[in-house]
């Protein structure tokens, strides 16, 4: 079968992989979508159980860092565009294991460069490398102002540090050999499947076993939040409309501080398990501050809402609602994933708490 476009999407069984993954086999039946996806502790292959038989849809197991694998997959499935997701994501695993992330985040992407460029050596045409990144990469805001895509990069831990080398790899291929890239740098996800290190899922996972939800610091942290469905869609437009060699900020528009949020998270939980109002306030547990904690991130979105007509479509209460419901109806998943690695990291991590 000749398929119109062959894309590579790496980190498909990820969190923001999997829904990019289902929107693209499901919205384009005449693309050809191929995951790659080596499958560490926060790849999950059962958040593409509803689309794993689909014919344009195909799993690859390999690490980005394998150069033959990658060399394969691109000769064997004639890759004309890459959505590379691919990454270690969580930082405070990078503060204890910033080595990890050097080698998936920056040998891993520099790899899948290289083979891009080869296999599109003789014929850039209709090609596309693109890079998903992460607002990080900015640094970190005081009270006012927000990230535009001329903002000087400042990242200040090993995982913002691992995405900001990254974009400039991605960048020099630009500038040096031509390659056809893009870069989009997206504020924080939100939504169903995400992995329950994170703060929304981790308290969402701790409130229905009544455990406590430990909020670094004061809690006076703000976060730029994004339903993960808006992220793959805003996606979606700058694989089709994206300007080579152009970066788009994606944003939510949605600040809150880490303690507002999790008291609206335990409003609408009370709420949804028929608890008594404030039941779940009382887990809220202040614990030591993470090293370097970025005070505030902000996106200013307007780039892709004046180039490409993209805007989020859920508010967060939205958003947030519907996210719960995924997790109170997915305990199943929930179970498996926060089973056996999960409970040693949980505890090495969270020692006292
Ligand atoms: P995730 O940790 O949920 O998923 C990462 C995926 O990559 C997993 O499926 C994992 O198995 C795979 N992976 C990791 N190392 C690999 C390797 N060496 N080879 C092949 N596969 C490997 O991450 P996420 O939250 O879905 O983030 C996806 C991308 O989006 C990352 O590049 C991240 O930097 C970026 N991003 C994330 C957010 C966010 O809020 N989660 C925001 C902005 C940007
Ligand atoms: O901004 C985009 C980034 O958002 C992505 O690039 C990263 O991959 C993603 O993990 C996310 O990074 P954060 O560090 O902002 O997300 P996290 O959910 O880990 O933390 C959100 C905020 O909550 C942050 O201020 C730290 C705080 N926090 C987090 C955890 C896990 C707590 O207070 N307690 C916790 O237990």
């Amino acid at each position: 079968m000749i398929f119109e476009k062959n894309i590579l999407i790496t980190g498909g069984a990820g969190f923001i992989g999997s829904h990019v993954v289902r929107l693209f086999v499901t919205k384009y039946p005449s693309y050809r979508i191929v995951n790659v996806d080596d499958l560490t502790y926060a790849g999950n292959l059962e958040n593409l159980k509803d689309i794993e038989n689909n014919t344009n849809y195909i799993f690859v197991k390999a690490n980005i860092c394998d150069t033959q694998a990658i060399e394969h997959v691109m000769a064997e499935y004639q890759i004309d565009t890459i959505i590379h997701l691919a990454a270690e994501s969580h930082v405070d695993r990078s503060i204890t294991d910033p080595l990890a992330f050097v080698n998936t985040n920056i040998v891993g992407t520099a790899n899948l460069l290289i083979n891009a460029k080869k296999a599109w050596l003789n014929d850039m045409t209709g090609k596309l490398f693109y890079h998903v990144s992460t607002d990080e990469v900015y640094g970190s805001l005081g009270e006012t102002g927000f990230f535009t895509e001329t903002t000087a990069y400042d990242p200040r831990s090993p995982y913002s540090a691992s995405k900001a080398a990254s974009d400039h790899l991605v960048m020099s291929f630009f500038h040096t050999y031509h390659l056809p890239v893009i870069i989009s740098n997206c504020s924080n996800n939100y939504g169903p499947n995400h992995f329950p290190e994170k703060l929304i899922p981790l308290s969402i996972n701790n409130i229905i076993q009544k455990k406590p939800l430990p909020i670094y610091g004061k809690g006076e942290n703000v976060r730029d939040w994004l339903y993960v469905i808006d992220h793959a869609h805003a996606i979606d437009i700058i694989v089709h409309q994206g300007k080579i060699g152009e970066t788009y900020n994606i944003g939510g528009h949605n600040e809150w501080k880490n303690i507002d949020l999790i008291r609206l998270l335990c409003k609408l939980m009370d709420e949804k398990l028929g608890n008594a109002p404030d039941t779940s306030l009382q887990l809220i547990t202040f614990v030591k501050d993470r090293a370097g904690h970025d005070l505030r991130y902000a996106i200013d979105a307007s780039k892709i809402q004046h180039s490409l007509g993209w805007t989020p479509s859920v508010t967060f209460e939205e958003g947030l609602s519907k996210t719960i419901d995924w997790y109170l109806a997915n305990t199943t998943w929930l179970q498996h994933v926060t089973s056996g690695d999960y409970l040693t990291y949980y505890k090495s991590h969270y020692e006292n708490v």
